[in-house]
């Protein structure tokens, strides 16, 4: 039936009776004659519907809107192209030619659209409840196909190294990835509940064990937390893992992968290898385990300048085993008062007392505006104007805290006001490629009171830190764990894994899971590793925030065909919604939800 795509008919072709199938693109009307631009996923070509040429077609031409799919068959034409006019369109692949109609046939018309499809539409609930149309915009078409492109490349690429796919269950165990669990209840077990999967992590060390090697899998993993721009309850990662490898096998081999998913969707060639840096010099340097380096504005420290600061915030911080931190906003001295405010705002949600700033206007302090700067010597002024390389016309901003409070503020900080200063203008096409390493084994969670794992429990510490876990002696314990980052997003992150039961029970042990707890929650895996297991390690690398980059989006939504919105609906059909009363009796379910609060 259909002899071509809408993309493909050149000059050759001219002459030749061709058949078209797609959407209308466009209808115009000149002067009775009626041209329209008919849309398939390839592209686009120029129909003419002449009387001459066909007068049903003609006429029934004059019936045609916009997302009608239709068939057009006739021969191809050169476009009209004289002294005095030019209807060629050197930007159009098909723009030299036009196909003449001589038969039209209306398979399907469309109403008018809710929205138009050449417009940018803010709503984007609007676009979510309609995204078949939506997805039908160039821009959206192009980046399903390039998320099939990347996830075909690093197919390939795993493939050939040897890596082989295997799909681990959908309704597993909860697992202590860090977020809330989505639960599944089980009909022939009730009372009992699977929890969909918050990442393979568990099955695909079992693989391990199993002898696999080389696993990998396009995973679907679930987690119950709330929604931002780079996350979604149900997102995907390229996970990876194998055996008898190290930290820089693992690096080398994602490198290696990163840079042909990239050449297969931007034709960039990533350079390898990707710089390393330590999770605590990514902390000190950028306030962020995710560091964005496509912006300068390094942190600076001001301890030692600033200790005896007669500023008590500054000297204070410091007696009480705290530091000062500062960045130079390059030239923002004018920023108003509101967006100080806006600054301060950001500090004080990320748990800081307040956020100290100086607006240098000119080269004098005196006129420097600043709520503090008149307590400070002129040897404290000198070295920040050193250290910091002040020139007029400069917004210096502190935090002073406790070292990576400090920084986290800081590096909040920094990130907004690059925002403010529109840094990001222009960086669009910088890949920035980092790998952060030795990221700390444990945090302390002060209200709580005890250790979490700052990966996975089943992240192994520095050769270094093994005995001191062994001991629990838990502080400043080290992890052999690495995210690689781009542009400021964390793409992935995994670690070397442990492989002896005693060492994971120490892990347990650390996290205050009981040996009984610990057997019951994790005795696969204790038992596992009493039979032969080999050293193992792995990474997963976020699949939607990777193409989300890849094609300059700037939320992962724009990436996934049915994306849920920021209050974890989709809206095309509508879920989550409510079900029957029998299906919650066969699942021997009570709702407590008050009949008024169901929606
Ligand atoms: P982690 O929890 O760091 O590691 O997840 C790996 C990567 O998955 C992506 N990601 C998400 N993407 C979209 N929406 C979300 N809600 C979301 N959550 C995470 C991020 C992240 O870097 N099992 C370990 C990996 C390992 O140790 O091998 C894991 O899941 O890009
Ligand atoms: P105050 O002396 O409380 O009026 O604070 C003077 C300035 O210091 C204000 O701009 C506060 O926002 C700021 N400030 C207060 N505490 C801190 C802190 N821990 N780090 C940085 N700035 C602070």
């Amino acid at each position: 039936m259909r002899t071509h795509h809408c993309n493909e008919l050149r000059p050759a072709h001219i002459g030749q009776p061709v058949t078209l199938i797609g959407w209308v693109n466009s209808v115009r009307d000149q002067g009775g004659v009626i041209f329209i631009d008919l849309r398939d996923r390839e592209g686009v070509t120029q129909c003419v519907f002449r009387a001459e040429n066909s007068p049903e077609a003609a006429t029934l031409s004059h019936t045609l809107r916009a997302e009608d799919v239709i068939t057009v068959s006739g021969p191809v034409e050169e476009r009209l192209k004289t002294a005095e006019v030019d209807t060629k369109n050197e930007n159009l692949a098909t723009g030299e030619i036009e196909v003449v109609a001589h038969e039209l046939v209306i398979v399907n018309k469309a109403e008018v659209l809710p929205f138009q499809l050449d417009k940018e539409l803010s709503n984007e609930d609007m676009r979510l409840h309609y995204r078949y149309l939506d997805l039908r915009r160039p821009r959206m078409a192009s980046n399903l196909r390039h998320r099939h492109e990347i996830t075909q490349a690093a197919r390939t690429y795993l493939s050939n190294d040897g890596f082989i796919e295997v799909e681990t269950p959908i309704l597993s165990k909860s697992t202590p990835e860090g977020a809330r669990d989505f639960l599944v209840p089980s009909r022939i077990n009730p009372g009992k509940f699977y929890a969909l999967p918050q990442a393979p992590q568990q099955y695909k060390q079992m693989l391990m064990v199993a002898g696999v090697e080389k696993y990998f899998q396009v995973a679907r993993c679930f987690r119950d937390e709330d929604l931002r721009a780079d996350r979604q309850p149900e997102f995907t990662q390229i996970d990876v893992e194998a055996s008898f490898v190290d930290q820089d096998d693992i690096i080398g081999l994602i490198e290696g992968m990163l840079s042909s998913m990239f050449e297969a969707s931007r034709g960039v060639k990533v350079p390898t290898p990707f710089e390393r840096i330590t999770w605590h010099d990514a902390m000190d340097k950028y306030g962020s385990d995710k560091p964005e380096r496509r912006i300068d504005m390094e942190m600076v420290d001001l301890t030692e300048e600033l200790k005896d600061c007669e500023f008590r915030v500054f000297s204070g911080t410091v007696a009480s085993g705290g530091i000062i931190k500062a960045i130079n906003a390059k030239g923002f001295a004018g920023a108003s008062v509101g967006q100080i405010e806006k600054l301060t705002k950001t500090a004080q949600e990320a748990g800081a007392k307040g956020l100290a700033y100086i607006q240098a206007r000119d080269t004098d302090r005196s006129t420097w505006r600043s709520p503090f700067v008149k307590r400070m010597t002129d040897e404290e002024v000198e070295a920040l104007r050193a250290k910091l390389s002040i020139e007029p016309g400069d917004l210096i901003l502190f935090a002073a805290d406790k070292w990576e409070p400090a920084c986290d503020v800081l590096g909040r900080i920094r990130l907004e006001v690059a925002g403010m200063q529109n840094l990001y203008e222009g960086k669009e096409d910088e890949l920035d490629f980092l790998w952060v390493t030795e990221f700390p084994l444990l945090a302390y969670d002060e209200d709580e009171g005890r250790w979490n794992a700052v990966h996975h429990p089943f992240t192994r510490p520095l050769p270094e830190d093994e005995e001191k876990l062994k001991n629990g002696d838990l502080k400043g314990l080290r992890a052999q764990a690495y995210d690689v980052v781009l542009n400021g997003t964390e793409l992935g992150g995994g670690s070397i894994r442990i492989h002896e039961a005693d060492l994971q029970s120490a892990m347990f042990t650390a996290l205050g899971i009981g040996k009984e707890e610990a057997q019951a929650e994790f005795g696969h895996i204790l038992d596992a590793f009493k039979f032969g297991a080999p050293p193992h390690g792995g990474i997963a690398l976020g699949l939607d925030r990777l193409v989300m980059l890849a094609c300059r989006e700037g939320s992962i939504r724009e990436v996934i065909a049915f994306p849920k919105n920021n209050k974890g609906l989709e809206l095309m059909t509508s879920s989550p919604a409510s079900v029957d009363f029998k299906q919650l009796r066969e699942l021997r379910i009570k709702s407590t939800v008050e009949e008024s609060a169901k929606v």
